[in-house]
């Protein structure tokens, strides 16, 4: 039966007799899918492995650098990118969801392409997909509709020609995790909620600005630590913040506001393809709610998310 140790060992053996002496390029994107891939390459391979990791001006609040740094204390080898700018100037004015994906995977593939290209003769591609990527992504061209184009997965441009190497492809996530801690990765890292490729461009609603970009990133900072601080932070299998794109009146001392709203989502699941809302504390909504209005200027009002998937998706875009 199929258990980490032996996956590791067997998959180690099979990276070695594919990969030979040929050089790997890998892109992490803070998440545990990516992370697990490049330990479990970097066991089989060593310094043949390079990795890249790009900022797209979208992460979470300091996520860029505490991971950055994280990866490197690993003994990885991986070069920060910081294409903040690059990102942020060409989604200027873009409200489409399926628009704002594109673009974000097209500029994300120019910068990985310049990055690997600088890197003399890679021969291969190395990428965290696991099982239930495989399987969304084939009903992007099957027989049901385009629901949502996950970026990560057949967006090698065909110039690249580098061959792929997907070491997590027929996994899930609860397996891909046992995997990362059969590794030896810190908790903190096995035990991150998944993120979207575009990050916070779909988490805000309507067209992105680097304000907004910062306001949600103030309130996802206070909504995921308030999780770590109760101890709901592992209950929980995904969380963040919406920007919604309307704003509302409040009051604040004897002033009127009109400023934002915004809404938590939280939810349980096992694989992302169906997912409950969790019933979170009242408490902790209630303390939540006031730090964030508090906190964060240009918010006033909070609201709590508590549709399942389906009919709704786990992410608003
Ligand atoms: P939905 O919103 O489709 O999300 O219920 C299911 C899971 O997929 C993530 N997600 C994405 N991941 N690129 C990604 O890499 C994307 O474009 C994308 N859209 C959604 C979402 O965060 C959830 O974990």
């Amino acid at each position: 039966s199929w258990t980490p140790a032996t996956f590791v060992d067997l998959s180690i053996e099979e990276l070695k007799q594919t990969i030979g002496k040929e050089k790997v390029v890998l892109g992490l994107s803070g998440g545990v899918d990516s992370t697990v891939a490049a330990v479990l390459l970097h066991q089989a391979i060593g310094t043949q492995l390079h990795c890249i990791f790009v900022n797209n001006g979208l992460l979470r609040k300091d996520e860029f650098n505490s991971v950055l740094d994280q990866y490197k204390g690993m003994g990885l080898n991986v070069k920060g990118v910081d294409a903040s700018d690059r990102f942020l100037d060409a989604l200027a004015g873009i409200s489409d969801p399926e628009t704002k994906r594109k673009k974000i995977g097209n500029i994300f593939i120019d910068v990985f392409d310049d990055e690997a290209t600088s890197i003399k003769d890679v021969t291969f591609l190395a990428q965290g997909t696991i099982y239930p990527d495989v399987i969304e992504s084939v009903s992007v061209n099957g027989p049901s509709a385009t629901i949502k184009s996950h970026h990560n997965v057949g967006g090698l441009p065909d110039y690249m020609k580098l061959k792929i190497v997907e070491p997590l492809k027929m996994l899930f996530k609860d397996e891909v995790r046992r995997v990362g801690a059969e590794l030896g990765i810190a908790k903190n890292l096995i035990g991150r909620h998944p993120f979207p490729g575009p990050g916070l461009a779909i988490r805000i609603l309507g067209d992105i600005t680097r304000d907004k970009v910062r306001i949600l990133q103030e309130v996802d900072h206070i909504f995921i630590n308030g999780l770590r601080t109760w101890g709901l932070y592992d209950k929980v299998w995904q969380a963040g913040a919406i920007l919604l794109p309307v704003n509302s009146v409040g009051v604040m001392g004897d002033e009127r506001t009109y400023e934002k709203v915004v809404a938590l989502r939280a939810v349980e699941s096992t694989d992302g393809m169906t997912a409950d809302w969790v019933d979170l504390p009242y408490k902790f909504l209630q303390e939540t709610s006031n730090k964030i209005i508090n906190q964060v200027a240009g918010v006033n009002r909070v609201v709590y998310d508590i549709s399942s998937k389906p009919p709704a998706t786990i992410e608003w875009e």
